[in-house]
């Protein structure tokens, strides 16, 4: 898929002000900094279109950005970022967790990795969270420009072993980098034949 138009629409903290119409959209979620804007601007072939930032926090509403006019791509806060006051982090947190929750337009989560960390726990947790409340999501390892072919394989098979322990089948996974457009047709592919199945059996996301 070639993504011809990619708009911002809005941003906000409330779900029920998020857009109304019936189309369907893919949410990034992951931690602070770990490239979700980022990944959202290389899909896009846009420099700034979603706000980045090298200093983790920058992303602080949800933001929905219209895709060749029929899906959206949604660009949210981080979470585990340490230096987020107390009372923020609960706003993120409530909100956040509203979103995935309540949206009825979400047909998937990506849940973003940097491919050259071990496992983090928060992340595990969240994964755990939206397998509980039947959210599907596939995991997006990010930055594989920083590492090796031999490491990128080695990071993801040990990611992969220790899903194993909680997962009976295994999430779908990317691995991408924003830098040098690894991945790209892979995710767009990816997304495009989940629109079609759509189209079949969901008129209203025509
Ligand atoms: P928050 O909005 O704070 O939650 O962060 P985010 O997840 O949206 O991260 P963002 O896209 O703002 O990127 C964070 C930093 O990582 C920036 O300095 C980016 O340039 C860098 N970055 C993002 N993706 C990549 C990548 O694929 N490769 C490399 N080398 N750097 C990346
Ligand atoms: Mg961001």
């Amino acid at each position: 898929m070639h993504i011809k138009t990619a708009t911002f629409v809005v941003s906000n903290q409330e779900v029920s002000k998020c857009p109304e119409n019936n189309l369907p959209e893919y949410a990034f979620i992951g931690r602070s900094n770990v490239g979700k804007s980022s990944l959202i601007n290389m899909l896009t072939n846009q420099k700034k279109l979603a706000k980045t930032s090298g200093r983790p926090g920058k992303t602080q509403l949800i933001n929905h950005f219209l895709i060749n006019e029929h899906w959206y791509l949604v660009d949210l806060p981080g979470y585990g970022y340490a230096r987020v006051s107390k009372s923020s982090k609960k706003t993120f947190q409530k909100f956040i967790t509203a979103y995935f929750r309540e949206r009825k337009q979400l047909v998937s989560a990506f849940v973003l990795v940097d491919i050259r960390h071990e496992p983090q726990q928060i992340d595990l947790n969240f994964m755990q969270w939206l397998g509980e409340h039947g959210i599907p999501f596939s995991i997006i390892f990010t930055k594989s420009d920083k590492l090796k072919p031999k490491a990128i394989e080695r990071n993801v098979g040990h990611y992969q072993s220790v899903l194993e322990q909680s997962w009976a089948e295994l999430p779908k996974h990317f691995v991408t980098s924003s830098s040098n457009f690894t991945g790209k047709d892979e995710l767009l592919n990816y997304i495009d034949s989940i629109n079609s199945s759509l189209k079949n059996i969901k008129p209203q996301f025509d």
